[in-house]
Formats: C-alpha cells, structure tokens, sequence
C-alpha cells in the first residue's frame, strides 16, 4: 500500500512556530516518525510540504493512480482552499485530514475545513501522533 502524506505552509516551521500551540517537536521530528510508521504499518510512505496551494493541488493530480491513500494537514489552506477540495475529489484517493492542534478549540475563522468535507476522518490535537494514526487507518480499512 502506497500512502502520500501532504503538509501545507509553516508545517516545515513546527519546532520554532508557536510551540505552545504546536508543541516542541520538529518537521525532522516528523519525518522520522513517518519512516518508523510506515515500517510499522508495512506501507510505503511518501511525503511532500509545500508552502504553495498550486503546488498541493499538483501533487495530488499526481497521486491518481499511483497513490492508495492520502494523509494531509492543509495547515492555514485548510481554511480557505476549494482548489484543494476538488484536487481530492477529482482524484476520489482515500483521505484522511490531519491537524496538530486542536482546531476545533481555537479561532472562529478555523472552523472550517474544504478539504474536511473530503476526508473520511479527521484527526486533531494529538499531536505529530495524528499522523501515525491516520496512516494506520487507511491501512486497516484500505491496506
Ligand atoms: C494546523 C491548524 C491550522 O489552523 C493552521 O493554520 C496550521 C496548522 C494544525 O496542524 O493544527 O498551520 O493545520
């Protein structure tokens, strides 16, 4: 099973951005804990961070057919981005909608989630472990 895993702007910044709201781990924090999910879960993992819509509307045009599931933390696209919406639904690839914090408890305007109405689930407040959650998700319903 092949999974791509999309972060948005500032997502690269974790660590150093805001860490009462984001914690203290790092993006490289991040990356290893992908790696030892993706052996855990017996999957291959690919991983993108873009601080550019067009550019995560490219990368998941490029996952038809090649890609079986999709985690994605939009960051603030989540928010915002319709183009981000129709990326996934035109690729109809398995979605599940990441968030460190706890949106649901922050800002009204982060009340809203486009690639939300996408995903099969949302995971928020938990962390860098939401990732590792998503991921086993799509691997036991779709793996
Ligand atoms: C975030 C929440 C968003 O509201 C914010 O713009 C981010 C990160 C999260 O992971 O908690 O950049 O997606």
């Amino acid at each position: 099973m092949k999974i791509l895993v999309l972060n948005g702007p500032n997502i690269n910044m974790l660590g150093i951005r805001e860490p009462d709201i984001y914690g203290k781990q790092t993006f490289g924090d991040l990356l290893a804990l992908l790696e030892s999910t993706a052996l855990e879960a017996g999957v291959t993992i690919e991983q993108y961070q873009s601080n550019h819509e067009g550019d995560l509307v490219d990368k998941i045009q490029a996952a038809y057919g090649r890609f079986d599931g999709i985690v994605i933390n939009p960051a603030a696209y989540t928010h915002t981005s319709v183009a981000i919406l129709d990326a996934l639904k035109a690729v109809s690839i398995p979605a599940v909608e990441v968030h460190i914090s706890q949106v649901d408890a922050r800002e009204p305007f982060r009340q809203i989630s486009y690639p939300g109405m996408y995903c099969e689930k949302t995971i928020q407040g938990l962390g860098l472990e939401g990732y590792r959650q998503a991921v086993l998700y799509l691997k036991k319903r779709y793996g």
